[in-house]
């Protein structure tokens, strides 16, 4: 009964999904390359170890994930970032950033916490400034992204004009901005002269991430417990788009290395810069494949 069990419950993960029967299209992996890492799905052009993933001019194997086991359980790593869920067919794909806390320490009256550096310079990653938001959340709060010279950040406060109020991230308590269009890297930073060692009985910390818009609702209890940072286990889900190369699809398909070979596959211009591949309309699967895409 336990070997019939195992026999289809490998016939079910290991069965491509039917043309036409509405599932996600089959993922494609290079021959002999796993297909998946834990619970993620690696499509190429991304790969588990070099040889499973598309090189490109200029970087060393920047498809190339690490399937490494944390605490038992396999997950993937994108140069040291955990991978969530990659999409070939909008060419996203979703990691874990770090979040930043800045907490006042009564032991030493100073403020204490991190900051992140995140970059993507030189890899197939820009960060969605569609999908992700700038959340800062705090009640004597100024937190900003320094990108280049430009900072990008907002004040948050409490008082009795500016009260925090569930689900709304307006000022009070927690505000919020966008994400600047076609950015590759940020650091995060709090103001000093707003902090908290004149409210650290009530609230104590400050914090400020990029995260993905769904992902995020404003509680008032993020101000006065460890609960929004604890939540996130101190790691953000942000979307990002990827491109194969930074040539526009005119450029690519100029190239002994364009990305589309399956004969079914568009090439699709990102607005940001860059191309990726796509199925033709009526096709589905991987269009870095050849004969990847298949009728619907
Ligand atoms: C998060 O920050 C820690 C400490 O600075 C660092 O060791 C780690 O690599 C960072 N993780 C990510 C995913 O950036
Ligand atoms: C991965 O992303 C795709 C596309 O947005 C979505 O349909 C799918 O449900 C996601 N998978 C997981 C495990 O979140
Ligand atoms: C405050 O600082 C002390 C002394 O450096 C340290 O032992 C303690 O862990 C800090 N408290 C917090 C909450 O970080
Ligand atoms: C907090 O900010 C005030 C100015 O608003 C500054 O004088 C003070 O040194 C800061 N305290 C800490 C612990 O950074
Ligand atoms: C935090 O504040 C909320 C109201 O904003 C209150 O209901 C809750 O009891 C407070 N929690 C703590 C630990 O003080
Ligand atoms: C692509 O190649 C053709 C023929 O060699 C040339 O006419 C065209 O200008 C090239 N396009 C780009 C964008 O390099
Ligand atoms: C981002 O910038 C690109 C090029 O600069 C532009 O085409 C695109 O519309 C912008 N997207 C948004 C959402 O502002």
């Amino acid at each position: 009964m336990a070997i019939l069990l195992l026999l289809l419950l490998s016939l079910a993960l290991s069965a491509p999904a039917a043309a036409g029967d509405g599932l996600a299209p089959a993922v494609a992996a290079r021959p002999g390359c796993p297909t998946r890492c834990g619970a993620v799905d690696v499509p190429f052009p991304f790969g588990v170890g070099e040889q499973c993933a598309l090189a490109k001019a200029h970087t060393r194997y920047p498809f190339k994930l690490d399937c490494l086991s944390v605490a038992g359980v396999s997950k993937p790593f994108y140069k040291g970032i955990e991978v969530t869920n990659i999409s070939l067919s909008d060419g996203k794909a979703w990691m874990k950033m770090n979040m930043s806390k800045n907490c006042y320490n009564q032991s030493t009256g100073a403020m204490e916490g991190n900051r992140a550096h995140v970059d993507f310079t030189g890899t197939p990653f820009w960060i969605s400034n569609v999908d992700n938001k700038i959340v800062v959340i705090g009640c004597q709060t100024f937190a900003y992204l320094q990108i280049n010279n430009v900072l990008t950040g907002c004040v948050s406060t409490c008082n009795k004009d500016s009260i925090p109020v569930n689900v709304k991230c307006s000022g009070a308590g927690c505000c919020q901005v966008d994400f600047p269009n076609g950015t590759w890297y940020y650091s995060t930073y709090f103001s000093e002269s707003y902090n908290t060692s004149q409210i650290w009985r009530s609230s104590p910390c400050s914090y400020i991430t990029v995260i993905e818009t769904t992902a995020f609702n404003f509680y008032t209890t993020y101000l006065n417990s460890t609960v929004f940072y604890d939540t996130y286990k101190g790691l953000a889900p942000v979307s990002l788009d990827w491109i194969i190369t930074m040539d526009s699809c005119d450029e690519a398909k100029n190239t002994t290395s364009y990305a589309c070979v399956s004969d079914r596959s568009t090439c699709v211009n990102d607005p940001k810069g860059g191309y990726r591949c796509s199925c033709s309309h009526g096709f589905q699967g991987n269009p870095y494949m050849k004969n990847g895409c298949t009728a619907l």
